[in-house]
């Protein structure tokens, strides 16, 4: 059979081709080569049949081309002219290379493990406005990675009591507090009396340290809303807002980032797993990371690989390096390690993913036996032990709030 979008002796020039590493399961009774093709069809120009109306000019300046094909690794390769892809636009980019293709009854499993893009299309999007290096200006933490403290209880607490438990974070060591990622605009915690206590919160505890800290307001909602908030934010004097990136979509993201508010973006990944975890079917956190750096987030959520999710150390490692490479003049991504963190798992942490990173402590934290003050203490501790050298059992014995720490969690 002629699979006319399978040529194996094609070598894509990756100036003119973004250039696709799929999984490929294919259905019973179909062949890895039918598969293939028709992936490479549907995601291109092509559809189920032959068609009348797909002209040779059409399929030479437009089709995709299979190029790698080996169904002993389920791995396949596809060429895709830079042409396929409107400029700037990930949902399109998306619906092109992700879409269709993942529905038809032809495969039983696929998954878009990774992305290579031209530069011609990677200038095309802005990039993060502030990037990891002027973040990591900004708190003057040269030698250490950045310490956040999400809120806990996620949800529940008024906007004074929100407050006051960020500006014991802060007194404490901590750098960035942060909402959680379903606390938006509740009747128990409305987000503009929020904004306005937890940046007074904020100012007292930059005044009373002369530290630089922040605090993380969740924007996300219906996109016209976002920008409502996000301007709310800095006109109050915020410097970081936060979105939901997976459950606010792309275009949203887009969107906040276009309006060039000063601000820091972090973006948290809620609901990736839902396209990222099944090893064989869906699309990889590495690809979601490298879309959302060419949209302009600043911070993004990729894994911990010792807390409670799902993550390993190569894909954290593959996906942090993404963010944070050399990538035709797009600043820096900062990586967040978050989720199930406590202190003693800081020197491990820090030994497989380094110091370019933001730790993130809610439970770890606020669990602490003698509260959250205590518990900020504990993170800041371990984090410097880590930084230094030290173990956390010598550290804890001259650091009370670290050996309670310790015993506890
Ligand atoms: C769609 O967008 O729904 C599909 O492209 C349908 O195309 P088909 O009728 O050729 O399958
Ligand atoms: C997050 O949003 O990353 C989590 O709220 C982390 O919370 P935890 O440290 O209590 O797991
Ligand atoms: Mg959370």
């Amino acid at each position: 059979m002629n699979y006319k979008y399978i040529n194996l002796k094609f070598k894509p020039n990756p100036l003119k081709f973004v250039i696709g590493t799929f999984y490929l399961e294919p259905a019973k009774n179909i062949t890895f080569e039918q598969a293939a093709n028709e992936i490479a069809a549907e995601s291109s120009i092509g559809t189920w049949t032959a068609i009348t109306t797909l002209t040779k000019k059409i399929k030479n300046e437009l089709g995709a081309s299979v190029f790698y094909l080996k169904p002993q690794e389920n791995i396949i390769k596809i060429a895709y002219p830079v042409n396929l892809f409107e400029r700037g636009n990930i949902p399109q980019f998306l619906s092109n290379s992700a879409g269709n293709i993942f529905s038809v009854k032809l495969i039983k499993n696929l998954k878009l493990l990774d992305v290579q893009l031209p530069p011609i299309y990677i200038k095309s999007f802005p990039g993060p406005a502030i990037g990891a290096n002027e973040i990591k200006k900004l708190f003057k933490a040269k030698n250490r990675p950045l310490i956040g403290a999400i809120i806990k209880p996620k949800l529940g607490l008024t906007p004074d009591k929100q407050a006051e438990i960020a500006y014991y974070c802060f007194k404490n060591g901590i750098d960035i507090v942060k909402d959680d990622e379903n606390l938006t605009n509740q009747n128990f915690n409305q987000f503009e009396k929020r904004v306005i206590s937890c940046l007074r919160a904020q100012k007292k505890a930059e005044k009373e340290t002369k530290e630089i800290k922040a605090y993380v307001f969740n924007i996300t909602a219906e996109t016209e809303e976002m920008i409502k908030r996000a301007k709310f934010v800095k006109k109050h004097g915020g410097k970081i807002i936060m979105i939901d990136v997976i459950t606010a979509g792309f275009s949203a993201v887009q969107t906040i980032r276009k309006k060039n508010l000063g601000l820091i973006i972090h973006a948290h990944r809620a609901m990736h797993s839902a396209i990222t975890r099944n090893p064989k079917h869906g699309i990889s956190m590495l690809v979601l990371a490298k879309l959302l750096r060419l949209a302009g987030v600043d911070q993004l959520h990729t894994g911990t690989v010792v807390g409670k999710m799902e993550g390993g150390k190569k894909e954290v490692l593959n996906t942090n390096k993404a963010l944070t490479c050399k990538w035709f003049g797009l600043k820096p991504v900062l990586p967040i390690a978050s989720g199930g963190l406590h202190p003693k798992l800081v020197p491990e942490l820090i030994k497989i993913l380094g110091k370019n990173l933001i730790i993130n402590f809610g439970g770890g934290l606020h669990g602490h036996p003698h509260g959250t003050a205590c518990g900020a203490r504990a993170a800041r501790q371990a984090v410097d032990a880590a930084c230094q050298g030290i173990s956390l059992k010598k550290y804890a014995k001259t650091h009370p709030e670290l050996k309670v720490a310790l015993d506890h969690f």
